[in-house]
């Protein structure tokens, strides 16, 4: 609790899936979480704007401004964007991961809270893979 105290975070297509999971875990953690997406969701605590992220991206960036800039790829992650994919298929996606199963968006939650903490303090354009140990 408090990892993310004093900070504020946006969370571009917050309302639902990995954005969602992110914007609870940040609250949890103390920030101050506004999120970005073209839906309104219910359920959880933020404050919500429907915007279109493209131009969002243009309006907060800053020329000059200390941020870090990380990236998180994920690999199959259990989420509604699989909803239309046949079981087949998700089945061959668990048989070949390391670890024999899907992702879970708490997984990739984790990890942004990881990089958005004073923790990765300096640690500054890298991708981290969050896939289980899968081979693209
Ligand atoms: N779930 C996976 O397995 C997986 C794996 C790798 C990468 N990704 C990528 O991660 C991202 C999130 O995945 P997800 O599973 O949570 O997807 P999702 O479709 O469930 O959620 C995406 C959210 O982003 C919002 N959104 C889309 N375009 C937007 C825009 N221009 N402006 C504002 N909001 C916008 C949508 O309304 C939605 O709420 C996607 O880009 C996806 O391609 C997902």
């Amino acid at each position: 609790m408090g990892r993310l105290k004093d900070k504020i975070a946006l969370v571009t297509g917050g309302s639902q899936s990995l954005g969602g999971e992110m914007c609870k875990r940040f609250k949890e953690e103390g920030a101050t979480v506004v999120s970005l997406d073209l839906i309104t969701p219910t359920g959880f605590e933020a404050d919500f704007f429907e915007l279109n992220v493209t131009d969002a991206e243009k309006e907060f960036t800053r020329k000059g401004a200390q941020i870090r800039t990380n990236c998180i790829a994920p690999g199959y992650i259990n989420t509604s964007i699989l909803d239309t994919v046949p079981e087949k298929i998700i089945q061959s996606m668990k048989d070949s991961n390391p670890m024999k199963r899907l992702g879970e968006p708490i997984e990739i939650a984790n990890a942004a809270l990881f990089l958005a903490s004073d923790e990765a303090s300096y640690i500054n354009g890298h991708v981290l893979a969050v896939n289980g140990g899968m081979r693209i």
